[in-house]
């Protein structure tokens, strides 16, 4: 199991128990999590699962690939540079056993 925190610019907070394997994108989507729509099903083709990943899990994150760069130029809420990632491509493994992210304001 993982641990999964998505924190929303209301100030609530949604914190999952997941199962490992599963993405962000997914996760949120299976639990009903508002502000994750993941459109085109976890392909990285619609930058719909954008979230803003927070201090100090940064570093534990798997390198974006090619189409992931591509689609981090076209989300809906401003890109971080930093912090910016797509939640399908987020898979939470032993690598990755806890995350934190925040979610943007729009995502469409
Ligand atoms: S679900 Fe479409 S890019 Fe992630």
């Amino acid at each position: 199991m993982a641990k999964l925190s998505f924190h929303h610019n209301d100030g609530n907070v949604d914190v999952l128990d997941v199962d490992t394997g599963a993405s962000v994108m997914r996760a949120a989507v299976t639990n009903g999590v508002p502000g994750i729509v993941g459109e085109c099903g976890g392909n990285a083709m619609c930058a719909t699962c954008h979230v803003y990943v927070r201090e100090p899990y940064l570093a534990s994150l798997p390198e974006i690939s090619d189409d992931e760069e591509e689609m981090l130029d076209c989300t809906a809420a401003p890109r971080d540079e930093a912090r910016s990632r797509l939640g399908c491509q987020l898979v939470l493994d032993n690598g990755l056993a806890e995350l934190e992210v925040d979610v943007p304001d729009n995502q469409v």
